[in-house]
């Protein structure tokens, strides 16, 4: 449990003794069941879709989407107060388990590349995430965050917590795959 306290510092922010060791233990688990290690999460990109000169690993990416995720969720609460209330410790868990599925997504190439799995292609890590978070005892509000953060959640009606970490997440995804036009 110290390797993935010390990959996620963000998760003292949680204060809900119990819910904070639930979700580092769906990292632990997923770390256990993947190829990749921590090591390998410092170094490979965030995402496979922006080409071989992406130089943002992620760590970083993902980590960002948490201090975006807090950072917008403060200021709704100092803007607009009880009208669009946010549960910290929800978007908080939420934002930290959104991409753990990438764990069961990802294999390694011959050159230790991270390239999709025959896995991943069937079940996209918004799927495996929510697997990965029920077999830890997650509750649902924050297995809709970690189902609803990407395209698929276009589909379904997303709470607040699971609108702000899709807008954190894209914000700082998108940008990076336009360059490349
Ligand atoms: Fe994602």
């Amino acid at each position: 449990m110290e390797e993935v306290f010390q990959l996620w510092p963000e998760l003292e922010w949680i204060e809900d003794k119990e819910l904070r060791e639930k979700t580092g233990r769906v990292w632990k688990l997923a770390l256990e069941r993947s190829v990749l290690t921590a090591e390998d999460l410092r170094r490979i990109p965030f995402t496979l879709l922006c080409g071989p000169d992406l130089n943002v690993s992620f760590m970083d990416h993902k980590r960002a989407v948490v201090h975006i995720a807090r950072e917008s969720a403060l200021k709704i609460g100092e803007f607009f107060n009880d009208e669009l209330p946010v549960n910290m410790d929800t978007l908080l868990a939420g934002a930290i388990l959104c991409d753990v599925g990438k764990l069961l997504e990802y294999e390694l190439d011959t050159d230790g590349k991270a390239v999709q799995g025959k896995y991943g292609k069937y079940l996209r890590h918004p799927f495996s995430g929510v697997s990965l978070a029920e077999e830890c005892g997650l509750p649902p509000e924050v297995c809709h965050i970690i189902a609803a953060h990407a395209g698929e959640g276009d589909m379904i009606r997303r709470t607040t917590e699971a609108y702000i970490v899709h807008h954190a997440d894209f914000m700082t995804f998108l940008p990076f795959k336009e360059r490349l036009k």
